[in-house]
């Protein structure tokens, strides 16, 4: 009788044990991002891709941190609610896997972003993102290029228009002496 009372209550114990083992493992939060660290040019999109995993609906909450200023970007709940902060509503997507996609890159995007995941029990975790933004180099070279091109035509064409004006006056004048002083034309045209 005694040992079948102790075997139930270690029993009990162990299952208890597993119970809140499993109950652990179910409760973790698990963020998975294939990629932490990502270069983009200006104007073009990211993906910040994360695939989490945790007990119940996760609140999603993205900062972004650089040396001069930490922001909140966004914080939703898949099938809750979404709420992106106003500077970025026009160019943040947020995925229920958690993911958030930024589009039209600019360079004071580059930074840290940070995901935080917060589960209804209040734990919560987070992982870190590098984003470097760079200049768009080769259009910049293209369009002095073109400029410098244009600029080229537009000093071509005015040097052209003096030198006919130029012509023109000259004509002109010419013209006009030999109308005003015809029997002196010669004389007065070349004194030498
Ligand atoms: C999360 O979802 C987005 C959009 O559906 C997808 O592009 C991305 O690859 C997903 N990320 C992961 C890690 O599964
Ligand atoms: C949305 O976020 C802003 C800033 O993070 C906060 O002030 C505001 O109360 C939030 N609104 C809702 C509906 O949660």
């Amino acid at each position: 009788m005694w040992h079948f009372r102790l075997w139930d209550v270690q029993g009990v114990a162990v299952f208890l044990s597993v119970t809140l083992y499993l109950c652990h493992l179910v409760g973790a939060i698990s963020i998975h991002s294939p990629q932490r660290s990502l270069t983009r040019s200006v104007q073009e999109d990211v993906i910040f891709s994360v695939n989490i995993s945790c007990d119940g609906v996760p609140t999603i909450q993205w900062t972004f941190m650089s040396a001069a200023v930490s922001r909140s970007i966004g914080t939703w709940q898949p099938g809750v609610y979404t709420n992106i902060t106003e500077d970025y509503s026009s160019r943040v997507e947020m995925y229920n896997n958690g993911s958030m996609g930024l589009s039209d890159l600019r360079l004071q995007d580059a930074g840290y972003y940070v995901v935080t995941v917060t589960e209804t029990a209040g734990s919560s975790k987070d992982t870190g993102f590098v984003l470097k933004v760079n200049e768009v180099l080769y259009e910049d070279l293209q369009y002095l290029s073109i400029t410098a091109l244009a600029l080229a035509c537009v000093a071509f064409l005015l040097i052209l228009g003096l030198w006919l004006l130029d012509k023109a006056y000259r004509r002109i004048v010419a013209c006009r002496r030999r109308k005003q002083m015809p029997e002196n034309d010669e004389t007065e045209l070349h004194p030498l």
